[in-house]
């Protein structure tokens, strides 16, 4: 099961270097993340999870940043800065602000949904 864990996370390992430093760290976690079938509600509930829309809500948002709405967490997670901001990269400021990086399934799983077309529903 370990092997087969290991090989399911290596393409994911491979095919981005963004990724690589979580991939490596916590290879498991992400070859048993589920991150089919995402849409609006399963993003937004891992935005809420880690705060992001507690800083980042309708009303005065940091940094002009709305992460509530599908509409405006759309534009920031497909076109804007989010996952660069989520994945620490350099040249953006690391989200979310004063807390531990998100776990890497959430991060996989925020990725897929914007691969997916991010879909609303
Ligand atoms: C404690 C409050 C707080 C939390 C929690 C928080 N943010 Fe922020 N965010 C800020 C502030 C303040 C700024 C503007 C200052 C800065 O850029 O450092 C900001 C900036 C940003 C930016 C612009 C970054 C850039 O480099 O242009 C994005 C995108 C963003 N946040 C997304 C997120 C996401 C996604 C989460 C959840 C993973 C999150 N934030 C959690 C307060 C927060």
């Amino acid at each position: 099961m370990r092997k087969l864990l290991t090989f399911l996370a290596l393409p994911l390992a491979l095919a981005s270097c963004e990724y690589e430093s979580l991939e490596t760290k916590y290879p498991e976690a992400v070859a048993t993340c589920d991150t089919a079938g995402m849409d609006w509600a399963k993003a937004r509930q891992i935005l809420e999870d880690n705060s992001c829309i507690s800083c980042h809500g309708a009303s005065s948002p940091s940094a002009d940043v709305a992460l509530d709405s599908y509409a405006q967490a759309r534009f920031h997670l497909v076109e804007g800065r989010a996952m660069g901001a989520i994945r620490q990269l350099d040249g953006y400021s690391p989200m979310p602000q004063g807390q531990p990086p998100i776990d890497s399934c959430s991060i996989a799983r925020l990725q897929a949904w914007i691969d997916q077309g991010a879909p609303e529903e």
